[in-house]
């Protein structure tokens, strides 16, 4: 895909189809983020793909979290992890100091997920809601690291209207 339509195509995507992923096309998509960028180049990244029924008891850590937080979102992610067809749990290996480092080198990672899934036709959505379930996740998959995020992925129902955005005016700032 050309890289403006990969851009403009990417979405959140809430609702997927019942079809598999081909293995291969997880691999494109794990290899084209390791290609993103990261502060002095420490790639503080380790990735498990997960589907069927961890992927389920993922998505049921979240439900019960909602007994604590009683945010609606949560049930509707766990819906998502639920329909999506696989999951991956974006791992923070500790490699700097500066812990903001680190987190700005993951999130260039997931993005490179994300599009690297909208140029292969699929739907993906980055989920945070996750990080109030990160212990009870690392304990399930028994990885001694934080899931610092995870990422849906699946073939899209359909492609949602684009979200609003800011005006390019309220965006940038005046060198006054
Ligand atoms: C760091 C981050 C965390 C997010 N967490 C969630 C989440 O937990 N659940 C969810 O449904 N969407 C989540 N999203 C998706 C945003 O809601 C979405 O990107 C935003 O509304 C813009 O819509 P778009 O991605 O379709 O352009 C997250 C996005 C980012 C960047």
């Amino acid at each position: 895909m050309e890289y403006n339509e990969v851009v403009n195509l990417r979405r959140s995507i809430r609702k997927y189809e019942n079809k598999d992923i081909d293995d291969l096309f997880i691999q494109k998509i794990i290899e084209s983020a390791m290609k993103s960028p990261s502060a002095h180049n420490l790639q503080p990244w380790k990735v498990m793909i997960t589907k069927g029924k961890l992927k389920n008891q993922i998505a049921n850590l979240l439900i019960e979290k909602y007994q604590v937080y009683e945010d609606p979102s949560f049930i509707a992610t766990a819906n998502t992890i639920k329909n999506c067809n696989v999951l991956l749990l974006i791992f923070y290996e500790p490699k700097s100091k500066i812990r903001d480092f680190d987190i700005l080198s993951l999130g260039s990672f997931v993005e490179h997920i994300c599009l690297k899934a909208t140029d292969l036709s699929l739907g993906s959505l980055w989920i945070a809601n996750t990080n109030h379930i990160s212990e009870e996740i690392s304990k399930l998959v028994n990885v001694d690291l934080e899931c610092i995020s995870t990422v849906a992925l699946g073939y899209k129902e359909f492609l949602p209207d684009e979200r609003s955005r800011k005006n390019y005016n309220e965006v940038v700032i005046e060198d006054k």
